[in-house]
């Protein structure tokens, strides 16, 4: 992206200050803040600009229920999001205000271009506005015949909207919309959402009302203050006020800039971003921005997280009970951009202890314990490895490979399930080769073990780094290694060179295990009358059952009891498992079926094999072994509760 100039420009959206940051805003802001940082890993200047949208109706009606000027009102939320990116060190480069004096300037110089094409007229709007979404909606949006029509962005009643108003010619840009859409198929990930805006298109523009004479907090329109600037263009513009647009003293950096490289969002707000904000820029003669990345919505028990559905998550009681980093790891890990997903604290708790404490803690725990031990504080890379290692190598190499196409589309989900394959890996490559007994029989051998695994977690923490940037810091400073982001790929790291000479420090355990709730009193009444062999639901909750497609089967010559798979879980990857089948099953039998898998145990190695989960079955009364597979065909990556 912008490899022509070597810059990287994210933005989030800017959130509305009637409500607080909460676990949704702080979703897109962990994702932009997270592209920023690998792209300044990879070695370009990058820029990533947040804020918050303060004019409106509704930010006025709320500082007047609240006895506040609207200005002291949105000065004091502004700073709660300030805080809370803060406190999760979300290392923003700008943090641009609706009511900055810089951003009005830009919006005027907007008005005046637009104006200066022709692109702007004075008519009269009557119909219906959604006030808490800043919409006006189309005769042919308000499906329903309901009077008044509600919103079909959120579902809310919409209000009856007539006075005068300047208008922005929409319509005649359907026709270079579409062809800027037709020669840029990748312009919004997923690509379902563009098909969605092209119909929308497709179906008919029309021009926009960009000015509301009813509403007096907002940006007085130019020549004409009994109107205030309508919200979506005073909004869209602080993609470019940040940089500079209209500032004749910051043209320079606004060349360097702009087009941005991602815009993130939720779903929600892709037409506006799509449709409006494009034909906005082209009406000035500026060009498109490269990407809108648009992830799904956090859920709480199957709803949109909102404040005014009042089930949000506090951010900052997460961060205090959980720690920054892995709530970030957390979001980015498991929460499929392309989809709506619960926010669980189950699955928090997991992530946390079995993947942060459990995998990457756990291995470098392992190492710097057994080399204190052994006395050995500095780790040589031998001249030649072994083949166990160069595997563990080769395997590294792909990661990179793999993790930096995943991230070129933004798919954190997938470039982090990924790693933890390596992860996996890692800890079983150290596991197998015993390094305890090793030491003390062959100290050439034993000290070849530690370095390959300090290699291993020397790629994991450069390339984990943007998304746990503090912890995995620290992770590098244990293993003597200097990562500087910003300098060259990788943070001038060789990756694919296990030649490095290692200086080990102790740190403290980077991940501490979350420790399971005391037992309500209620759940503890009820104990006497479990089995003996009762598990708790914690217990249940940490494995992870998950439905794939099989989609490949191999024999293993060397088993006579093996078959190896290949499975696809979606959103979650493809991976390698074996099955004790061969007996019962040809691969043919097998091949796109659909079946249920552990999808978190650790992996094997069988008949000189790794299996990376585990096939659930049932056996007949033959014994044929049955995989088992949900009742209907569900998406592969579906986890089952
Ligand atoms: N002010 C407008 C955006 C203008 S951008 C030029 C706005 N503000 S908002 O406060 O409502 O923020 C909406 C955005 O916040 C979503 O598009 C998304 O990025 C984020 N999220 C808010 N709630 C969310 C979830 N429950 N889940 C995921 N993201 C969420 O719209």
């Amino acid at each position: 992206m912008a490899e022509d100039k070597n810059t990287f420009y994210t933005t989030t959206p800017i959130y509305y200050v009637t409500a607080r940051p909460h676990v949704g805003s702080l979703y897109s802001t962990v994702i932009a803040d997270a592209l920023a940082r690998w792209h300044r890993m990879l070695g370009q200047k990058t820029f990533f600009l947040t804020g918050t949208d303060e004019h409106g109706q509704k930010i006025a009606e709320a500082a007047a229920a609240l006895n506040e000027s609207p200005k002291e009102f949105v000065d004091e939320v502004s700073k709660a999001y300030k805080d809370i990116w803060h406190l999760y060190d979300l290392d923003y480069t700008d943090f641009i205000r609706t009511t900055d004096e810089r951003h009005k300037k830009a919006v005027y110089y907007w008005i005046q271009k637009a104006q200066e094409k022709g692109d702007i007229y004075k008519g009269f709007y009557e119909g219906w506005y959604c006030v808490p979404d800043e919409h006006f909606i189309a005769d042919k949006d308000a499906s329903d015949d309901a009077e008044p029509p509600l919103c079909p962005l959120c579902g809310r009643k919409t209000i009856h909207a007539s006075e005068e108003s300047y208008f922005f010619r929409l319509s005649a840009y359907q026709d270079r919309l579409l062809k800027f859409y037709k020669e840029n198929p990748h312009f919004i990930t997923p690509k379902e959402r563009l098909n969605e805006v092209i119909s929308f298109v497709e179906s008919g523009l029309h021009d926009l009302s960009i000015s509301r004479k009813s509403v007096s907090w907002g940006i007085p329109f130019p020549g004409d203050p009994k109107h205030v600037v309508y919200v979506w263009v005073d909004a869209l513009t602080n993609y470019i006020s940040a940089i500079g647009y209209g500032d004749p003293n910051k043209s320079k950096e606004f060349k360097q800039w702009w087009p941005a490289d991602v815009h993130v969002m939720a779903k929600e707000i892709v037409r506006f971003h799509a449709i409006y904000w494009p034909a906005f820029l082209m009406a000035a003669d500026l060009p498109m921005p490269k990407k809108l990345l648009v992830h799904g919505w956090i859920m709480v028990d199957g709803q949109k997280m909102s404040k005014s559905l009042g089930n949000v998550v506090d951010p900052l009681a997460l961060a205090q009970k959980y720690g920054i980093e892995p709530v970030k790891y957390y979001m980015l890990r498991q929460l499929p951009i392309t989809h709506d997903a619960n926010f669980s604290y189950a699955d928090l708790e997991h992530a946390i202890n079995a993947d942060l404490a459990g995998g990457v803690g756990n291995l470098l725990n392992r190492l710097i314990a057994l080399a204190e031990k052994n006395n050995m504080h500095e780790l040589h890379a031998p001249a030649q490895w072994s083949s166990e290692a160069s595997a563990l190598y080769e395997s590294s190499i792909q990661l990179i490979k793999d993790y930096t196409d995943y991230l070129e589309n933004c798919s954190f989900h997938l470039a982090l399930g990924k790693l933890w394959q390596f992860v996996h890996q890692a800890n079983a490559y150290f596991h197998a080769q015993e390094p305890w007994k090793v030491a003390k029989v062959d100290a050439a051998k034993f000290e070849e073990i530690l370095s390959a695994t300090a290699h291993a977690l020397r790629t994991m923490a450069v390339l984990l780094w943007p998304v746990m940037p503090q912890k995995m810091e620290a992770l590098l400073q244990s293993i003597g290694v200097k990562c500087i982001p910003g300098v060259g790929s990788m943070g001038g790291v060789a990756l694919d060179e296990w030649t490095a000479n290692m200086q080990l420090t102790k740190i403290p355990a980077l991940f501490e295990k979350v420790e399971k709730e005391e037992k309500k009193s209620e759940e503890v009444s009820v104990k006497k009358e479990e089995p003996e062999n009762s598990v708790n639901i914690e217990t249940v909750a940490s494995v992870e059952l998950v439905v794939g497609t099989i989609i490949a089967v191999d024999q293993i010559e060397k088993s006579e009891k093996l078959l190896k798979m290949q499975v696809d879980f979606g959103d979650r990857g493809q991976r390698t498992i074996l099955a004790g089948v061969k007996k019962w099953y040809v691969p043919e039998d097998l091949i796109g079926k659909q079946a249920t898998f552990v999808f978190n145990l650790a992996p094997r190695k069988m008949a000189g094999e790794v299996s990376q989960g585990m096939m659930l079955m049932g056996e007949d009364a033959d014994g044929k072994p049955h995989p088992v597979s949900p009742a209907q065909p569900v998406p592969n990556g579906t986890r089952l509760r």
